[in-house]
C-alpha cells in the first residue's frame, strides 16, 4: 500500500488548537475588509485555463522571473506536490533535509520515492553543511530538498551555500527543491529566491505563511519553462482551474503586499522579543534563536516533549507542535506572529508548566 496520508496535517486540523495556539506557523490573517479591493470587481469566471495571467505576471515580478516560469498553486502545499510529482519517478532517489516538513516526506514517500536524508544538525545551530549533503548524495539522486527560511527551526540558509549545494545536486544530474514559503519573513535584505542560483533550482512558495492570507490558497512554483509546462498539465489532473475570486484577490494582494507584511512584522518582532527573554531564564529548554522566521524549535532537556504538550495543552489550554512530527521528539515547535496578548500568557503558560514539570509530574 502505498502512503496516502499525512499525520502531522491531520493533527494540524484536528488536535493543535488551544486558547493559547502556540502550534501556528503563519502570521495573523489579513481582514478582507483591510484589503483595498472593489468587491463588485470580482468575477466567479475568468481566462484561467493554465494560469490567470495577471497573477502570473505578480508572481513574475515579485520574484524578477519570466512569467512563463511561473506555476499557479493551490498553496505550497500543492506546489510541493506538483513538483515533487513532475520531477520524480516511482523508485527515484530524492534526499531530504533532517528535520523536515513532514508533508514534504509524506509526499515523496505517497510519489513512491526512495527517501533519503542528509542531517541538519542542532550542534551546528541547525545549519546545512555542504559536506554533508556531497556525502550523502549518490549518482541515483533525482532531487535534494530543503526548506529556507527552515520549518522548524527558521534558520536561514545562506546564498554560498545553496549555491554550493546546486553544485552538488548539478554534479549528479539532480535538481534542488527548495520550499521558501518563510523567506520573506526575513525583514531586512530579504534574500531574492533561489531560482536565480542556477538552472538546478526549483523553488516553491506562497502568500500564506508571512502575509496572512493563507485562506486565499495563492501558491506557485518556479521551474524552468519546460518543466514549469509540464506540471500545469500535471495539475489538469488534479484541479483543473484555480478558484477565480480567490485569483483576482491575490492580484490585489500582491498590490499591496508591503502593507500585507508589515502588518504581520511588528506581531513577529515583539514575539521574538518575549521569546528571547524567556528562553533565556529558562534551564530546562535549549534552543537555536535566529534573528528571523515565525517558528523556534526548541529542546525540552530532560524529558518526553510529548507528554510534556498533552499536559501542556490539558492543564494550561496552551498548544505547542510536537517534535515527534519533525522525528525529533525531545522539541517542539512554537509559532510567532498571531497576537502578541496570546503569545505573551502562551510562555507565560508554558513557563508554569516547566516549573511544575521538576517538581512533580504535572
Ligand atoms: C515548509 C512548509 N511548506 C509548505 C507549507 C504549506 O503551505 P501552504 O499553506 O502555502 O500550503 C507549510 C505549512 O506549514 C510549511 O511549513
Amino acid at each position: 500500500m502505498r502512503h496516502k496520508h499525512s499525520d502531522y496535517m491531520h493533527w494540524s486540523k484536528t488536535l493543535s488548537r488551544a486558547r493559547f495556539n502556540l502550534a501556528t506557523s503563519g502570521v495573523a490573517p489579513f481582514p478582507l475588509r483591510d484589503l483595498p479591493i472593489d468587491l463588485k470587481e470580482l468575477e466567479i469566471h475568468g481566462d484561467n485555463s493554465y494560469g490567470y495571467v495577471p497573477l502570473q505576471h505578480a508572481i513574475a515580478a515579485h520574484h524578477g522571473v519570466d512569467p512563463e516560469c511561473v506555476v499557479e498553486s493551490a498553496g505550497t502545499s500543492m506546489a510541493n506536490h506538483l513538483a515533487m510529482a513532475a520531477i520524480i519517478e516511482p523508485g527515484d532517489e530524492v534526499l531530504i533535509e533532517h528535520p523536515a516538513y513532514a508533508p514534504m516526506l509524506d509526499v515523496a514517500y505517497y510519489l513512491g520515492a526512495n527517501v533519503k536524508r542528509f542531517r541538519r544538525p542542532e550542534e551546528n545551530g541547525w545549519a546545512i553543511d555542504p559536506k554533508e549533503v556531497r556525502r550523502c548524495i549518490t549518482p541515483k539522486t533525482h532531487l535534494v530538498v530543503i526548506t529556507n527560511l527552515h520549518n522548524p527551526t527558521s534558520v536561514l540558509t545562506p546564498q554560498p551555500v545553496l549555491r554550493e549545494i546546486g553544485d552538488i545536486a548539478r554534479s549528479v544530474g539532480a535538481l534542488v527543491l527548495v520550499d521558501e514559503v518563510y523567506l520573506d519573513a526575513v525583514y531586512e535584505n530579504t534574500p531574492g529566491t533561489s531560482f536565480h542560483l542556477g538552472l538546478e533550482f526549483v523553488v516553491t512558495s506562497s502568500l500564506t505563511k508571512v502575509y496572512g492570507v493563507s485562506g486565499l490558497r495563492c501558491g506557485w512554483i518556479l521551474a524552468e519553462p519546460d518543466l514549469a509546462w509540464k506540471m500545469r498539465r500535471l495539475n489538469d489532473l488534479y484541479s483543473a482551474t484555480p478558484v477565480h475570486p480567490g485569483e483576482l484577490l491575490s492580484v490585489a494582494a500582491f498590490k499591496h503586499l508591503e502593507e500585507l507584511r508589515e502588518r504581520a512584522r511588528w506581531i513577529v518582532e515583539a514575539d521574538r522579543k518575549l521569546l528571547r527573554d524567556f528562553l533565556a531564564e529558562q534551564s530546562k529548554l535549549s534552543a537555536v534563536s535566529t534573528a528571523w522566521g515565525t517558528t523556534s524549535f526548541p529542546r525540552l532537556l530532560n524529558g518526553n516533549a510529548d507528554a510534556f504538550l498533552k499536559r501542556l495543552h490539558s492543564k494550561f489550554d496552551t498548544s505547542a507542535v510536537p517534535g515527534r512530527f519533525f522525528e525529533m521528539p525531545d522539541h517542539f515547535r512554537i509559532g510567532m506572529g498571531v497576537n502578541t496578548e496570546m503569545f505573551a500568557e502562551g510562555m507565560n503558560r508554558l513557563s508554569r508548566a516547566l516549573i511544575l514539570s521538576g517538581e512533580h509530574d504535572i
